[in-house]
């Protein structure tokens, strides 16, 4: 679990080293600007605490520009009506080939900006970005109403689905490229006009999509970027009036602010926000099985997944033999920078910030009586500049401690015993959070059981963290209102309108 490798790094690519050193600035209305003020951040290598580029920071009057721009776009037809629904199809099928053809790219702008091992990023969230595009490419075509049996005499009446117009869509630094692309590809598929919002963490792959958007030959203004802070750029987006739409992945303080100031013009708003998502092994699991998914619910993406499986209930029979486990298991985890050349399984955590408020979460534990069987430290030597944490096992823990009911947001896991079906499963839904759970049995009936009681919007059985551009994704409770993906995708990105015609 500690870096066991002389570091040797992948080299970056020419394309990358070109894109760092450019000036970055606003993509609106098919164009590129400074932001108005002036104003610029740095965006770091997580890895190494270093700044890699500077990026334009988008003030509220650059946020009027994007949304005039949008507006104009969206009105004017020129995506929705103007071209025919194969055509749209067509470009979203072609910005899918283009993420395919400049994955390397993508890959080591995702790896730089948020710290994943850029082997991560190649394998898993570029080309599932491209899918996802993909899928949603085969919709505009199948976006159909009903015609309605009224029973009023004399009457025709049919629904058809439109979109809703100008979707603010606001993305975290987790996934960069991918959760973007899960907002994205639904919203254009409906036929929006989107201005894209990415994390003030990991602004990089965003700026390189609105150049595949500018290649695979969109109308201008269809898709936007506006990189800056969230309390200045995010914010303005959400109050502003022209915007009809905010797509939101984050924190569920942010999403409180953001349903409060979307109240003035009462815009839609579809949140997924994040959890403490149960995992639960019972005794009669696959064990071998079970500890491997039990580690990388937690460890997969260094925890930083809104479905991080951080709660982690043992049946007290296999207390034991699975907490050592996945102790040996978390043992063997590899982590290096996200530029590392020998593929390490885990980078830094994405920010200074976010290593405070993991190390803080660490503390709080140890402080309030839950002991560490592995990991607790911020990792030193050749990984001390970056943001390192070693993937934490924590048991002796109480339901009612921090480390037990908040999110995290890192690599660290409660290990809790429990005795029976029931205790478990109450245990598991006293959360206000609601995201994703995860069972591990060979029983039929409690599979089935846990799956229709426990109160959340995915349950894995038998595996963990499972998504499909074809499957609906989203929360109960406070971890969300809406589902992503799937149908339920587009039906989150349009309008039904109602049509009666006086027959005769
Ligand atoms: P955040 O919720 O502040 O950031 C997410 C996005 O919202 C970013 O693009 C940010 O610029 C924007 N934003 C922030 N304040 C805004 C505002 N007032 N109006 C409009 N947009 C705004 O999350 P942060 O601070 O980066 O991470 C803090 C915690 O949030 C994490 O520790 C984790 O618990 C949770 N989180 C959950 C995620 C998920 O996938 N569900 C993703 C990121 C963070
Ligand atoms: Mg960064």
């Amino acid at each position: 679990m500690t870096l066991t490798f002389p570091e040797t790094y992948v080299d970056i690519l020419p394309e990358v080293s070109a894109f760092l050193e450019q000036e970055h600035r606003l993509y609106i209305g098919g164009r590129w600007a400074p932001a108005r003020s002036g104003q610029t951040f740095e965006t770091l290598d997580p890895s190494t605490g270093k700044p890699l580029a500077r990026i334009s920071s988008a003030q509220s009057e650059d946020v009027d520009l994007a949304v005039s721009a949008a507006r104009r776009t969206f009105d004017s037809g020129a995506w929705h009506h103007n071209l025919t629904p194969s055509d749209r199809s067509r470009l979203i099928w072609r910005l899918a080939e283009l993420i395919d053809a400049h994955a390397p790219v993508l890959a080591q702008l995702d790896s730089l900006d948020n710290g994943k091992p850029v082997g991560k990023a190649l394998k898993s969230d570029v080309p599932l970005s491209a899918e996802h595009f993909r899928y949603y490419a085969g919709w505009p075509t199948k976006i159909e109403g009903a015609t309605i049996p009224v029973s009023t005499p004399g009457m025709l009446n049919y629904t058809v689905r439109e979109p809703v117009g100008v979707c603010g869509l606001i993305v975290p630094w987790n996934y960069p490229l991918l959760m973007a692309a899960w907002k994205i590809a639904p919203a254009l598929a409906a036929g929006n006009c989107i201005i894209l919002k990415p994390a003030e963490q990991t602004p990089l792959s965003a700026l390189y999509l609105a150049r595949l958007f500018e290649e695979a030959g969109f109308p201008p203004g269809v898709f936007n970027v506006l990189t800056g802070f969230g309390e200045t750029a995010g914010a303005a987006l959400v109050e502003h009036p022209a915007v009809d739409k905010i797509g939101f992945t984050g924190s569920v303080g942010v999403a409180k602010t953001i349903v409060r100031s979307s109240a003035a013009s009462l815009k839609r708003v579809s949140l997924e926000l994040g959890g403490k998502s149960p995992n639960i092994v019972f005794a009669d699991a696959d064990l071998e099985q079970a500890v491997v998914g039990a580690t990388w619910a937690i460890f997969g993406n260094n925890g930083q997944s809104c479905t991080a499986g951080s709660r982690l209930y043992i049946q007290r029979g296999v207390f034991d033999q699975v907490l050592e486990g996945v102790a040996d298991e978390t043992a063997k985890i590899r982590v290096g920078m996200g530029m590392s050349a020998h593929q390490p399984d885990l980078g830094p955590v994405v920010s200074q910030e976010q290593l405070e408020t993991v190390m803080g979460y660490i503390h709080d534990g140890r402080g309030s009586g839950a002991e560490t069987v592995i990991g607790g430290q911020r990792m030193g030597g050749a990984l001390a500049d970056g943001y390192f944490i070693e993937p934490t096992i924590f048991v002796r823990v109480q339901d009612r401690m921090k480390i037990a009911e908040e999110e995290i947001f890192g690599p660290v896991v409660c290990a809790m015993p429990f005795d029976d079906p029931a205790e478990v499963l109450q245990r598991a839904n006293e959360t206000p959070f609601g995201l994703a759970a995860g069972l591990w049995t060979r029983d039929l009936s409690t599979a089935h059981r846990f799956a229709a009681r426990l109160q959340v919007g995915t349950v894995w059985i038998n595996t963990w963290g499972d998504t499909d551009a074809a499957s609906p994704f989203g929360g109960y409770k406070q971890s969300g209102h809406g589902r992503e993906m799937g149908k339920d995708g587009i039906d989150l990105y349009s309008e039904v309108k109602s049509v009666w015609i006086r027959l005769g």
